[in-house]
């Protein structure tokens, strides 16, 4: 089988094992009622919450959100997610301690600043946020205001993750996203002044009109910015599920050399530049968590990607949000008239969710340690879930053409992805999940 053929396979991006395609409506709100009142008392929690709202829309998006040209139907969401902050604290039964606070999108910054102080608030009361709790918040830099820093500052952002994607004029236009790079630089400069300590950039390489040279310029004005982080994300093009992309014609996207030559261009300047390599698409300053999560393997995964938050409880709130508990995972309503509906019922807006058996905690370590690591130890790994490594051989044996191009090694039991297929280790985690079918479409390319 050729590279480029095994690189245009369709695989998960393994935010969850199982991935959310396997949720189903059997997990209902009783469900996720009673796995909240389960959980013990004293482990700190971890909140994502979700903000489904954008100004404009840009035609590659791949997130759950909606634009609105009237703040009215903002407003009215945030009502109705205090209401299921409030619902969540009453099935948890006591105000639990937070760790890590999330807030994604859609764009969070098109919150207006007595509603980002109404959140916050609202978080503060329905649970115990520790003293040196993480939060970080997804910035569209385009239009930030001094308010909307101040407010997300006095609610203690500790780090901010804005969206650039391309600074290349052409490939904005043909993305509908013009952004100038002096708002983008603004944004920094704003949210640093206002005590922000960690900034990540996230860029798309395989955007229309993107080229090699175009994309090299991209990434060297990212470093003129000294982030923290960087998410280098391949363009997600799945147009039978996002209408929308249907603006972007097939003919101007690079093809997968291309893109395969994009990703080894950033990562080739961004290392050149001090930067360490985070699992499939994220890099980081040695210094920071990330990166120190790196070196001390304790990196994880989670519904916005690469972390440093390793709790097992994370509370999803808002319409779509996902949570995972120890139980299983838990999805709210996607669409916001339904999930207002829910809390207007005084529901827990659950839509669906999937238990986990134990052979699903087993194979969800492995993917997450390969999608982490690159490696996994799968005899550490049965050892640790009480299962036998018989359980794997099928993995083991759909390993084959991957071994053979030289993509994976297998010693022992122990899995090795090679380094210059680290962009695709989720064609090597596919051979350990036990519920994808063969040539799912809804499922973007690995590369
Ligand atoms: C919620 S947005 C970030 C905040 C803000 N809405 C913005 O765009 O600036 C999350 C990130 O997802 C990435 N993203 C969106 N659609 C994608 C797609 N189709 N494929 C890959 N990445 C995508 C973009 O890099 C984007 O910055
Ligand atoms: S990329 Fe960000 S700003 Fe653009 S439509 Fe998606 S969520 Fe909204």
């Amino acid at each position: 089988m050729l590279k480029s053929e095994l690189f245009a396979a369709r695989v998960p991006r393994y935010t969850s094992y199982p991935t959310a395609p396997h949720f189903h409506p059997g997990v209902n709100q009783a469900t996720y009622r009673q796995w909240l009142s389960a959980l013990p008392v004293d482990l700190p929690l971890s909140l994502y919450l979700h903000i489904p709202f954008c100004d404009t829309l840009c035609w590659f998006c791949g997130c759950h959100t909606t634009v609105v040209n009237r703040y009215a139907p903002v407003r009215e969401y945030c009502d109705f997610v205090v209401d299921e902050m409030a619902l969540v604290a009453t099935a948890l039964g006591s105000k639990r301690p937070v760790r890590h606070i999330h807030w994604g999108g859609g764009s969070p910054t098109m919150l207006q600043p007595c509603d980002i102080d109404r959140l916050s608030g609202a978080l503060a009361r329905y649970f115990e946020i520790v003293p040196d709790a993480e939060f970080a918040v997804e910035v569209d830099p385009r239009g930030l205001s001094q308010e909307c820093v101040n407010a997300f500052a006095r609610a203690g952002l500790t780090r901010a993750s804005i969206g650039v994607q391309d600074c290349d004029p052409a490939v904005q236009r043909a993305i509908n996203r013009i952004q100038t790079r002096e708002e983008t630089a603004q944004a920094v400069a704003m949210l640093r002044a206002a005590g922000v300590k960690s900034i990540n950039l996230d860029l798309l390489y395989g955007l229309p009109r993107q080229t090699l040279k175009s994309w090299k310029e991209t990434l060297h004005f990212a470093l003129s910015l000294d982030p923290d982080r960087l998410a280098v994300f391949g363009y997600a093009h799945m147009p039978s599920f996002k209408m929308h992309q249907t603006l972007i014609p097939d003919h101007l996207l690079p093809d997968i050399d291309t893109r395969l030559r994009q990703v080894e261009l950033a990562s080739q300047i961004l290392i050149a530049n001090g930067y360490v390599a985070v699992g499939l698409d994220h890099f980081a300053k040695p210094e920071d968590s990330m990166g120190k999560a790196v070196s001390s393997g304790t990196l994880a995964r989670n519904f916005q990607g690469y972390t440093t938050d390793t709790a097992s409880f994370l509370i999803g709130l808002g319409a779509s949000a996902i949570g995972s508990l120890p139980q299983g995972y838990v999805q709210n309503a996607s669409v916001v008239p339904k999930y207002r509906t829910a809390l207007a019922r005084g529901d827990l807006p659950v839509s669906k969710g999937i238990a986990l058996s134990q052979q699903d905690r087993l194979r969800r370590y492995i993917i997450e340690r390969l999608m982490c690591d690159l490696t996994v130890d799968l005899g550490d790994a049965c050892e640790r879930y009480c299962e036998e490594p018989e359980v794997l051989r099928d993995s083991l044996s759909r390993l084959a053409p991957l071994i053979m191009a030289g993509a994976v090694s297998v010693e022992g039991l122990v899995v090795r992805i090679s380094p210059l297929w680290r962009v695709s280790a989720r064609l090597v985690c596919a051979a350990f999940d036990t519920y994808l079918e063969p040539a799912q479409a809804r499922h973007s390319i690995s590369a």
